[in-house]
Parts: structure tokens; C-alpha cells; sequence
């Protein structure tokens, strides 16, 4: 388990599946100190920042009772830093691979077509998704967590949202199994590997995402407004 001593350095090194949560947690990769003095430099929280990092480090690890036990105010911070990693740099990137892709993929025109019209789908939704939840959840949350619910906000309710929040991780979960299907002529090309592999890897931090949406932000949130509106 990684621990307010391990050194940022060689886990971005040493775990490289790890690079992108330590940059989006505002810590410098290339930092020779352990996560607490790194943490301190940056007025983050050590504790938070380790249950995040180990969130990520183990297949099927979720600390839901530590990560329950942070200000709210922390995992909204860190779920709109995630919101603006996959919006700026991750669908970037893959959208890059599939351009790669098509530059060095001397096959069937058609099917770079179908790659592209699937992900640029994908992205839309996702896109749409993160946007609902900045612009109208977050906010919302905020308003909740001064202890408020503003006028022209009374008929919102976090309980519809929780009824409603689809899981954007399992549709990429299917369009990735979709593309794989189509491949087969473009398996052996690197970029298009790497375009899977980038494709898995955001499966799998959608995942997280989701959970500490789903199982932390929206009870407690839910928590809160009943708590509210009780008192109103
Ligand atoms: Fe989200
Ligand atoms: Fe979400």
C-alpha cells in the first residue's frame, strides 16, 4: 500500500498507471520528497491524497469508509479536477491515437470511419454528462454544503439525480468491445494498440469515478439536502 512516505518520484516511475492521478492531484511527478512533504507544498491533504492514490493502485480496491470520512468539499474538488483531465487531456489523446491511426493504417478507409464516428459518439455523451454535472450537481452541492437550497433550485432533488446517473464507464465498456470486434485487419498497427490500451485504462478511471460519485458524493449529498430540508 502506498503511504505518506512513499516517494512521488519513483511511484510515478515505478507505477506508471499512477502518473495521471498524481498530476491531477496537483502534485509535481518528478518530486524527490515523500507524498506528505509534497502534499504540504501544495496544500493538499496527505490522507486524502493516498486514499485517492491507492483507489487507483489496486484492482478492486475502494476505501469507501475513509473516503466517506473527507470534507465533501475535497471530493468535489478532486471529482472537477477528473472532470477537467478527461475533458483536456484524455479524450485528446485518444482522439490523437485514432488520428495516428489513420496515417499509418494502409487498409479499408472505412473502418478508421466507423472508429472515429464511435468515439466522437462517445465523447458527445460523456461530454454532455460532465457538463450536466458541473454546471447543475456541483453547484447544487455547493449551495447545499453553506446549508441552502436556492429559490429557483427547490425542485431539484439528489434522489432523482441518484435514480438517473447512468453509468457513461459501462457504454465505453461496449464500444470497446464493439471496436475490438471490427479490428481484426488493424491489430498488429501500434497506434491502433495504443488507441485499445488508452481506451482500457479510461474504462478502468471512469470506474473509480463512478464509484466515488455513486457510492460518496450523491449519499452524502442526499444526507445533507434531507438534513436541510428538514429544517426548512
Ligand atoms: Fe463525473
Ligand atoms: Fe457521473
Amino acid at each position: 500500500m502506498i503511504d505518506k512516505d512513499s516517494i512521488v518520484k519513483d511511484l510515478a516511475s515505478d507505477k506508471r498507471h499512477l502518473e495521471p492521478i498524481i498530476e491531477r492531484l496537483g502534485l509535481e511527478k518528478q518530486w524527490e520528497g515523500s507524498i506528505e512533504e509534497a502534499c504540504i507544498n501544495n496544500s493538499a491533504n496527505p490522507d486524502f491524497v493516498i486514499q485517492i492514490l491507492n483507489t487507483f493502485d489496486e484492482q478492486g480496491y475502494f476505501p469507501k469508509y475513509e473516503l466517506w470520512n473527507f470534507p465533501l468539499e475535497y471530493i468535489l474538488e478532486y471529482l472537477r479536477k477528473t472532470h477537467d483531465y478527461y475533458l483536456n487531456k484524455r479524450l485528446p489523446e485518444i482522439e490523437q491515437s485514432l488520428h495516428f491511426f489513420k496515417e499509418q493504417f494502409l487498409g479499408d478507409n472505412s473502418l478508421h470511419l466507423i472508429l472515429t464516428k464511435l468515439f466522437s459518439n462517445y465523447k458527445k455523451d460523456l461530454s454532455e454528462h460532465i457538463q450536466n454535472e458541473e454546471e447543475i450537481l456541483f453547484p447544487y452541492i455547493d449551495e447545499l454544503l453553506k446549508g441552502d437550497i436556492p429559490l429557483n433550485m427547490k425542485s431539484y432533488s439528489i434522489e432523482t439525480i441518484i435514480s438517473e446517473h447512468e453509468d457513461v464507464e459501462e457504454d465505453l465498456e461496449q464500444i470497446r468491445n464493439i471496436i475490438v470486434k471490427y479490428s481484426k485487419t488493424a491489430e498488429d498497427i501500434l497506434p491502433f494498440r495504443i488507441f485499445l490500451h488508452q481506451l482500457n485504462i479510461f474504462e478502468n478511471d471512469l470506474c473509480k469515478h463512478a464509484l466515488v460519485e455513486g457510492q460518496i458524493l450523491l449519499p452524502r449529498a442526499l444526507e445533507l439536502e434531507k438534513k436541510i430540508k428538514g429544517v426548512q
